[in-house]
């Protein structure tokens, strides 16, 4: 089980916040890119199994490639660190396809809305399964969370069961994700960078036949055809758009993981989603009614006090 120090902030100096917030912008900006091409191949092509299988793939791709080339210094790795990966691979699988699906379902911010609630899924977590306790400003703070959530979604235009649930199951994969890997880094010398790099690659292998299981290459054949049909041959790059993107702010958060305890992580978390929620509207001009709104902005606010109420 975890001791409490696997969730402990290492003390930082002034330079290790200024790499930290450089860490953090980057992240939330390759990630707003991911989330529009993500949802642009998705509108033409709904075949979120595959694209989540892609994304997995390029990344894969890419870490090959700068370890045989030696952008990247590749990892020094033994059994028993594959086997330690598994779980995490397995949580990282489930999260990333379930919000994937969830997007390809509903509009890309309420997804972003409902994952913001991912902080209370910390807390539950490490309640229930963890046996930590906190003080009692920690679970008033889950209050605006949760309620802006709920008000979110009861409030949500298109709401979609599948689009809800699949934001639900990545908040609670996630935070087994952050958890896990944050110990699987601690005192290893693969760095966040390699870490995710092998996590990738493991979680494509796991994906793979459940993606062609779940909808197969006669579905994505005839799909294809009808996105490049709709909206040209430029369509290849979108897709290879969302795929890069999502290894390189998923690396880059790896980076960021690897310094702040994963409270930390998954408050600039939260912050990145208010990035995605308001560019996604702009973007793809989602229709939002006032209540609905004043459902997310508590939502978020409640990931704010619930920041301070951990500190
Ligand atoms: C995914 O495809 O994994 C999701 O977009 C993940 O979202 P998150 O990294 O913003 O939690």
């Amino acid at each position: 089980s975890l001791s409490p120090a696997d969730t402990e902030e290492p003390r930082s100096s002034s330079g290790q916040k200024v790499k930290i917030g450089i860490y953090f912008a980057t992240w939330w900006a390759l990630n707003v890119v991911f989330n529009i091409y993500n949802k642009k191949v998705l509108n033409a092509f709904p075949y979120p199994w595959l694209t989540s299988t892609l994304s997995l793939a390029c990344g894969s791709l890419m870490m090959l490639v700068s370890w045989a080339t030696r952008i990247a210094e590749a990892p020094k790795t033994d059994l028993d660190f594959w086997k330690a990966l598994f779980p995490v691979a397995v949580v990282h699988t489930i999260g990333h396809v379930a919000a994937t699906v969830s997007m390809s379902k509903v509009a890309v911010s309420f997804t972003h809305i409902i994952k913001s609630g991912e902080p209370a899924f910390s807390v539950l977590v490490s309640r229930l399964f963890l046996g930590e306790t906190f003080p009692v400003q920690v679970y008033f703070s889950l209050l605006p969370i949760i309620g802006g959530c709920a008000l979110a979604a009861v409030t949500e235009l298109n709401f979609n069961m599948i689009g809800f649930m699949g934001a639900m199951i990545s908040n609670l994969a996630f935070v087994f994700r952050n958890i896990f890997s944050k110990r699987g880094m601690k005192g290893k010398s693969v760095s966040g960078m390699n870490y995710y790099a092998c996590l990738s690659m493991m979680s494509l292998l796991i994906l793979t036949p459940f993606a062609i299981a779940v909808e197969g290459p006669k579905m994505w054949a005839a799909g294809w055809e009808t996105a490049v049909s709709q909206i040209g041959p430029q369509f290849i790059w979108w897709v290879a758009a969302q795929s890069v993107f999502y290894h390189l702010y998923n690396q880059v958060s790896y980076m960021s993981l690897d310094e702040i305890s994963p409270l930390t992580f998954s408050i600039g978390n939260t912050m990145k989603r208010i990035s995605v929620i308001v560019s996604s509207i702009i973007i793809f001009h989602t229709p939002v009614q006032p209540i609905n709104a004043l459902g997310a902005a508590i939502a978020v606010l409640g990931t704010f006090l619930y920041s301070q109420a951990k500190q």
